[in-house]
């Protein structure tokens, strides 16, 4: 099912087209350049070939197709990627697998949506009319411009118990489907009313920028200060960050995300420049969220409080964008401020001061454990940090630094949490393994941080490599390949597993099939150039002599092996039978030498 919807999809999605929204391209060499989103870097290294519908960087290596690019740029799960690409596509899922169930959800979230553009466009309307005066005022006293204001959509829903619900039946929704998406409320008797009422309006949005839920906050002393849309078929607290829709584009260039606590903290930091920053919408920091932020940069700066409770939800905040291997800092706010009040008061010096005295995620965690953890304590958070890694290629960069900076051994914590077994295994297991753990399911894919597993190369897989470049390059050989027995020369499973999926595809698309390294090999080497006249002559007949002498290769140790049986028993015919065998195999080698 799967494999057709990619298909149709790839034929209609342009690949240039989907790049062009993150990465600036420039034409170069036959193919599209750019600096590559995917690591830090002043000269492109960053290629997409636009007729084969691949993308591949040459400094990271990094490469795939569209749908790795979109999901991965993006921080999404494969089905999400490919869910959102074919909406835009124009590509009906469920033409593939007619399935009532998820038609009907589908459904519901359109209506949703609809209705959530519905409400932004009524709040929107507010602010600029009489209803909006104390918003208005509001936002002006709290130093907001236009353009900020304009940019987030902020809007307004007047102290009136039946504003959106009237609004809505005006576009034909009821207000049940409207208390469904969690837009209207109902008491115990039935009444159906407006769930926001005399607040400022925070649309929040997804990455597609539509609008999936909102924030008020009062504008007089009332409770609660801040009230926000409850959980409904398109939003779910703890998955989505306010203002990563406006920050996206600068996280990808800055490479650095600053995540905060508020709304107004975040409208704040981008008025004063800061575009990199979004707000982690008043819970703790999840793991969604740090898988989601993952995709844009390659480091966090955290902001908090320096009270206690600030202090605790930093450690945590910390400790999971460590384990996801994306470096962070960790920001302390001076005592009875935020980010909003200290930039309002003392401007961009006043936060860059702050900025630059951040403190290293890394060496924070290990400070405040270190200090405030009794010794059992100090060995179940480490032994805890090293089980919940989202990949355990990370722990060879982990275990000597909790080791130095906690006092412990390295054998011991080595030791500790599954330990060689798991090695480059499929991520964290154990009591509380659930961190992360949906990173690995479905399709092979390009892992989201800059956890991407690299098997060791040893000769055997440079050998592999080199043999594999021809049936990449020149797929129209493979049939021919295959009948020459090219499998022969391949010594490595991954070698092997990659012809068996060229084989396969038989010069089809092979991408979908392929694992994180298959395909920042495929993508290199079809980045390469390719050898043409004289040379694909000669380096087509260098394989097919080396396929022969493989094959000899193995027919001889197959005789050696028989030899060795018949003599082992005495079998002097036999033997002498097998010598002669083994001269005929060697003479035409020896000839050619
Ligand atoms: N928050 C919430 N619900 C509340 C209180 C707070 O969701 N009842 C979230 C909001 O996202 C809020 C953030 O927690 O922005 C921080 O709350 P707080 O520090 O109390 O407010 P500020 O963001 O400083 O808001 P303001 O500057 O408008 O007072
Ligand atoms: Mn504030």
């Amino acid at each position: 099912m799967d494999r057709q919807v990619i298909e149709a999809l790839k034929q209609r999605l342009n690949i240039v087209d989907v790049v062009r929204r993150y990465v600036a391209l420039r034409p170069g060499g036959g193919r599209q350049m750019g600096l590559c989103p995917f690591h830090q870097e002043k000269t492109p290294s960053f290629s997409v070939n636009e007729a084969e519908g691949f993308f591949y960087c040459f400094g990271c290596q990094a490469g795939g197709d569209v749908i790795d690019f979109y999901q991965r740029v993006n921080g999404l799960e494969f089905k999400d990627a490919l869910e959102q690409l074919a909406a835009e596509a124009g590509i009906e899922l469920k033409a593939y697998k007619p399935d009532p169930e998820y038609d009907a959800r589908q459904q519901l979230k359109r209506r949703c949506l609809d209705m959530h553009g519905v409400a932004q466009e009524y709040y929107r309307r507010n602010l600029n009319l009489a209803v909006g005066d104390a918003a208005r005022t509001y936002l002006r006293r709290r130093g907001m411009n236009d353009e900020i204001v304009a940019a987030f959509g902020v809007g307004a829903s007047p102290d009136d118990w039946q504003g959106l619900a009237t609004f809505l039946r005006g576009r034909e929704y009821t207000p049940e489907e409207a208390v469904q998406a969690g837009l209207l409320s109902q008491n115990e008797r039935g009444r159906i009313y407006d769930r926001f009422r005399g607040r400022l309006i925070f649309p929040i949005q997804n990455l597609s920028g539509q609008v999936i839920a909102f924030g008020g906050r009062i504008l007089t002393d009332g409770e609660p200060k801040y009230l926000n849309s409850s959980d409904t078929p398109i939003y779910k607290k703890g998955e989505h960050l306010y203002g990563l829709f406006q920050a996206r584009q600068a996280m990808t260039r800055s490479k650095r995300a600053i995540l905060t606590e508020g709304y107004m903290d975040v409208l704040s930091l981008h008025q004063f420049g800061y575009k990199d920053a979004c707000g982690v919408l008043g819970t703790a920091l999840t793991q969604d969220q740090v898988k989601r932020v993952a995709g844009f940069c390659s480091r966090m700066a955290l902001i908090f409080d320096g009270d206690t409770a600030g202090r605790k939800a930093a450690l945590r905040s910390a400790e999971m964008i460590l384990q996801y291997g994306v470096s962070c800092s960790v920001v302390r706010m001076p005592d009875g401020e935020d980010v909003d009040s200290l930039l309002q008061k003392h401007g961009n010096e006043g936060l860059d001061a702050c900025l630059d005295a951040a403190q290293d995620g890394l060496d924070y965690c290990l400070s405040v454990v270190r200090e405030g953890f009794a010794p059992r304590e100090i060995v179940s958070w480490a032994n805890g940090f090293l089980a919940h890694l989202a990949d355990n290629s990370l722990r060879p960069f982990y275990i000597p630094r909790l080791a130095q900076g906690l006092g412990l051994a390295e054998a011991d914590l080595r030791r500790f949490g599954g330990g060689q077994g798991r090695l480059g295994g499929s991520g964290p297991q154990g009591p509380q393994g659930r961190a992360f753990a949906h990173q690995t399911e479905a399709r092979p894919s390009l892992s989201g941080g800059v956890a991407q597993r690299m098997p060791a190369v040893g000769r055997d897989e440079r050998d592999d490599r080199y043999f594999l470049r021809f049936p990449i390059q020149y797929p129209e050989y493979i049939p021919e390949l295959a009948r020459r027995g090219f499998e022969r020369l391949l010594t490595t499973d991954f070698g092997q597993a990659l012809w068996r999926k060229l084989a396969q595809v038989n010069g089809g698309d092979v991408l979908p099939l392929l694992d994180a390294a298959e395909k920042s090999f495929w993508t290199q080497t079809r980045s390469k150039e390719k050898p043409e006249g004289d040379e694909l002559a000669q380096e087509w007949q260098h394989v097919c002599r080396r396929i022969e002498e493989a094959g000899v290769r193995k027919s001889r140790e197959e005789l050696m092996e028989h030899i060795r049986l018949a003599s082992s028993q005495g079998d002097a015919v036999e033997v002498k039978r097998l010598m002669a065998a083994l001269t005929d195999l060697n003479a035409p080698s020896r000839e050619e030498e």
